[in-house]
Order: structure tokens, then sequence, then C-alpha cells
């Protein structure tokens, strides 16, 4: 040890690291270089499988924390891609393999034919692989020399811990002995490939070749655009309730609006599902283009838990007293093409602007003393405002004008076929009024009466549209 001593011992290289710490060797530029990229690689899949395995997912809560995952991967990807540009790179190659085994290891968890596998791929293999990869470049690489890197890294760690601690409370839940055990073999398979690739840094001595042979990705992977629900979803074509009839019609006090705002942020749980088939079903955009609608999707999910909380908040046993239907991404997935789709997100969003939009919801939280409704709509609100730049920086881009954007979006909804008499008569649903009994269980906790005219309230979806243009027919 040298005797260097910073001036009135002083804490030396801006509180780094310790002058020895800064003097090891390290990584050179393209050892580097070649592992973000590798960590690159493992994150874009990621986020691609959390975004692609949640539309047809049932269990709401795997939904969500999906949502957040498939946000978090996408904001890695952005600031890896981002770090591995300032590194004397051009071409990037950003959008090359780095390896033909994690190609495989990333197909077969995209490919996983179950819930269980899924999981067990994501949190039990992907992430701890990559956990593992950016501690070991924290040790590895030169913390002075490599600052930037590092601290990439320690902010990747902190978010990727929240994920694996998600991930081992949905496997502690969920998953017995009896799916773990037929699991082993491909999840041997998972591990071949990642030693194949050595390691997913590749800092590993690559072991003697032995062929790696694909299992559930040896036919190849297909989105599944039909969104499912679990059991706590009993009706989900149940479009009896119209909230935005009752939200705007001014004979209504404010109190019974937020159990109807509640409703419609949890039915927000049909965006994810309808973004996630654009993002899944819209390749070769810039980054940026993945990024901005993943945070989105994100933001909608949230937005459904927090009607979720608000309707624990009052006591209301959400999955037997209010019907969350999924009609809209139903519809939407499976019937417009993925341009259509986001036509019709713009459309409403930008409809969400004016007066009888989200400052009427966040105005109606305030009159109506329910602190939680408030802050939520307060939220919604600043939401939905980053949404409509969301969509204007691509949607309308993309269209190039736009009047002609707005215009597309309504004819697009229109085109949509609600089937709502079709659904009844194929005895899918009855479209039950459940507003009764959830406005009952609110009053219930708010310790009043009933209100007997806001009891009575009974107009379904039949002929008005959500932004209450009213529908010709009963298409
Ligand atoms: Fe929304
Ligand atoms: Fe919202
Ligand atoms: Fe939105």
């Amino acid at each position: 040890m040298n005797a260097y001593r910073s001036y009135k011992n002083l804490p030396a290289l801006a509180g780094l690291c310790s002058m020895e710490e800064a003097m090891k060797p390290g990584l050179s530029v393209e050892a580097c270089v070649a592992r973000l990229k590798r960590y690159h690689y493992l994150s874009k899949r990621l986020h691609q499988i959390f975004n692609n395995r949640l539309t047809a997912e049932p269990i709401y809560e795997l939904k969500m924390g999906f949502s957040l995952h498939a946000h978090y991967c996408a904001e890695h990807v952005t600031a890896l891609r981002q770090r591995v540009g300032e590194m004397r790179e051009p071409p990037l190659g950003l959008e090359e393999t780095p390896h033909p085994a994690l190609e495989i290891f990333c197909d077969e968890i995209l490919a996983a034919p179950s819930t269980d596998e899924l999981l067990l791929g994501l949190y039990e293999k992907a992430l701890p692989a990559l956990q593992t990869a950016l501690k070991k470049h924290m040790a590895d690489t030169n913390p002075l020399a490599d600052q930037p890197s590092m601290r990439l890294c320690r902010f990747i760690l902190l978010e990727i811990d929240d994920m694996l601690k998600f991930g081992a409370g949905c496997v502690q839940s969920l998953i017995t002995d009896a799916v773990r055990q037929p699991a082993q073999n491909w999840l041997k398979l998972l591990d071949d490939c990642l030693a194949a690739a050595g390691g997913l840094d590749g800092s590993a001595p690559a072991p003697e070749e032995k062929p790696l042979s694909r299992q559930h990705s040896a036919k190849p992977y297909r989105y599944d655009p039909v969104p499912r629900r679990d059991e706590r979803f009993p009706d989900p074509y149940n479009m009896g309730v119209n909230a935005e009839v009752f939200l705007y019609d001014d004979q209504y006090p404010p109190a019974p609006k937020t159990v109807m705002m509640f409703y419609k942020r949890l039915r927000e749980i049909d965006v994810p599902e309808m973004m996630a088939s654009i993002i899944a079903e819209t390749p070769g955009k810039p980054w940026g283009y993945y990024r901005d609608m993943t945070r989105q999707l994100w933001d909608e999910a949230r937005h459904a838990m927090m009607g979720e909380v608000g309707f624990a908040n009052l006591n209301i046993d959400w999955p037997k007293q209010v019907m969350i239907n999924f009609t809209w991404s139903l519809a939407l997935n499976t019937q417009l093409t993925p341009l259509e789709r986001h036509a019709v997100l713009y459309f409403i969003e930008q409809g969400l602007m004016p007066k009888t939009g989200k400052r009427f919801e966040w105005e109606v939280g305030q009159a109506s003393h329910n602190p939680l409704s408030a802050l939520f709509q307060d939220y919604d609100w600043a939401d939905e405002v980053l949404h409509a730049r969301v969509g204007r920086d691509w949607y309308v881009k993309q269209i190039g004008d736009a009047k002609k954007a707005v215009d597309y979006g309504d004819d697009c909804w229109s085109k949509v076929l609600m089937n709502w008499e079709s659904w009844r008569q194929e005895g899918k649903t009855q479209h039950r009024n459940w507003w009764p009994e959830a406005y009952t269980a609110a009053c219930q906790t708010w310790n009043t009466p009933p209100d007997p005219r806001v009891l009575a309230y009974n107009t379904t979806y039949e002929t008005v549209r959500a932004d209450l243009k009213n529908l010709v027919g009963s298409a």
C-alpha cells in the first residue's frame, strides 16, 4: 500500500471508492460494453415476456405485477442503451442477439405453457441471472473509470430486488412441489442455456459444446390476445351499469359517484390487457415507443389498483358486488388491428381532457369528501395528461394530422361491435344490474340510509357509449 493521502484527509475520489479500489485493473471498455449488451438483451426480452404474457394471464395480481415489471425492464433497457451509446460504440448493435443460447433461454420462458413454469423461469432463473451478473459487474469493473455503469447497475439492482421479492411471494403461494417436480427437466435446460453462453455476462469459460434442444419453444410462440380473468370476475361480459351516464348526471350526489369512479378505475385493467397487444404486435418501432407505451400500460394498471383500494376502503366486496368486465379489451384485441386499437385509445384519452373528463372526476372526488377518491382522481388526471402526450408523440405523428387522428379513433371505436344483445342471447351474461348491491354496501360503511333515487339507477351500455355518444341500434 503506498503512502498517498488526500488533502487534510478529505474523502478522496469524490467519495466513489478507496484509492486502492480505484487502482484495480477492472474491465476494458470493450469487455464492459460486451457485458452491458447482454444485460440489455435479457432486459429487453424480459420486457417482452412480461408484456406479452399479461393479457391472457388470468390472475389479477400477476397481471398487475407483470405490468410493473414490464415497465421496470423497459426503463432498464432505456438506460442500458444510453450507456452503450456513450461507449465509443456506433454502430451500437443493440438489436443483435449476443449468444444463441441466450435466445433459446428467453424463447423458452416466453413460451412457457403454464403460469407456474412462467413464474419459475422468470423469477428463479432469468432475474436471478441478471442480478448475479450486475453484482459481478460492480465487483469486476473499475469504480472510478466505469462509474456511469456502476451507477446504472446499482439502480437496476434495486428494482430487480423488488421484482425478485414479488416473484418469491408468488412462487410461495402458487407453486407446490407437485408442480415443481415435473418442471425440473425444463429448468435444467434453462441452466444449460446460461452455461452454454458462459453465464449471462459471458464471463465464465464456455463449457464443452453440447446440443441444446428446445422444449416449449420448439413450436414458435404466438401472442395470445384473448384476455382472461380469474374467478373473482364471474360475469366478464356484464355491461349492465353505465358508469358515465350516472357520473355526468347532476341529479346524483358526489358520494355515490366515488363508488362509480372506483368501478371505472378498477375496470381499467382492460387497458394493460389491450395495450400489451399493441406493444406485442407492433414490431420495428424505435425503442422510445415501447418505453413510453409500457409506462402508460403500467399507469393504467396502477389506476386499476387504485380502484381496488377504493373498494377495500369502503368495505365493498368487489368480486361479488361489482362486475368488472373485459368486453373492451376483448373486442379491441380480437377485432381491430394494432394501429386501430391505438386510435381508439387515443380517441378516448384525448376525450378525457375537456371539462367532462378528468378534471370533472377530480372535482367529484373533492366534493364527495372521500379523500382517497380525490387523491386517486388527482393522479389519474395527471397520468392521463401524460398519456395524451404519448398519443401525440407516437400515434398522431404516425397518422400525420391531428383531426384525422381523432376521427379515425372515433370510427374505429364505432366499428367494434360491442355485441351487447348477442352476448345476452348466447347466455354469456344477463347484464345484471349490480349497482344497488354495491351502493348499499357503501351506505353501510358510511352508516347512511341509501338514497332511493341513487338506488334506482338502472342504465346499461346497450345504447350509450362510454363517451355518452348514442349507439345506433344495440350493436
Ligand atoms: Fe386510463
Ligand atoms: Fe385512469
Ligand atoms: Fe390513460
